[in-house]
């Protein structure tokens, strides 16, 4: 069901000891009486420390990425049941750093989406378009393409797990964050064609978060347009106080 998410996407930062550190900091900073999912994504090293000591907390624990095979001779990777067995129930899947740098394809999204799935993990799916293709215009297509190639061949109820980032390569970790009109434009073009791909049910209950240099200073403005369920922010996300301010702004 739609709803407001805040998810934290840490990347490659945060030991053991940070992680400790941090989450019992953010735990006395974030409001509790915010109608929003509060979702963080340690490193994978951290994941099992998070989940103990998140327990019984409004505090979700996601993975930042897994393997689409279910075990195997894949050195240096994770499954999903790894995943599961230490109560991490959410991953995100398809950022762009992960198309980037380790050469993810919508082909290979989709099949990770699919073992996610499968074994009833949530997936936080990102999508979002590099400059170019804003500058040639291109940006809704790229985008389209993103939706349809990784995750317009799920049943209409596989939908209820799907959440959806949208994440401009350009405005990650630069500074430059998309206009709250620009977040909007795209948010309610991805609505549109879940609901073409789909109904307008899907759409309406499906959750679209922005991400990309998302801050205290520009969250409540970003958020506020109709079509924007949330955030998934990088930098600010490590920052407790930040973090918990990005939350308030719902
Ligand atoms: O997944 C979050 C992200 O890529 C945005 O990063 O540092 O621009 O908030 P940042």
């Amino acid at each position: 069901m739609r709803h407001s998410i805040v998810a934290g996407n840490w990347k490659m930062h945060k030991n053991a000891q940070e992680t400790s550190a941090f989450l019992n900091e953010l735990v006395n900073d974030l409001p509790n009486d915010k109608e929003v999912e509060i979702i963080v994504a340690p490193p994978f090293t951290s994941l099992l420390i998070a989940t103990q000591q998140l327990e019984g907390t409004n505090i979700g624990v996601a993975a930042q990425n897994m393997h689409q095979a279910e075990g195997g001779a894949f050195t240096g990777e994770i499954s999903a049941d790894m995943l599961t067995s230490i109560g991490v129930d959410i991953v995100i899947l398809g950022h762009s750093e992960r198309r980037q740098y380790f050469k993810e394809t919508d082909g290979t999204l989709a099949s990770k989406v699919d073992t996610a799935l499968r074994h009833n993990m949530r997936v936080i799916f990102c999508v979002g378009e590099e400059l170019k293709d804003r500058e040639s215009k291109q940006f809704q297509n790229v985008v389209y393409y993103q939706l349809k190639d990784a995750l317009f061949h799920l049943p209409k109820q596989a939908w209820e797990n799907i959440v959806i980032a949208y994440e401009p390569v350009w405005a990650i970790g630069t500074g430059l964050t998309a206009t709250p009109e620009q977040a909007q434009e795209m948010h309610q073009f991805i609505r549109e064609q879940i609901a073409h791909q789909y109904d307008q049910t899907v759409a309406n209950n499906t959750s679209i978060l922005y991400g990309g240099s998302v801050k205290p200073e520009n969250a409540k403005e970003i958020f506020s347009k109709p079509d924007v369920d949330g955030g998934l922010i990088g930098g600010a996300a490590l920052n407790a106080k930040d973090f918990s301010a990005i939350v308030n702004a719902i």
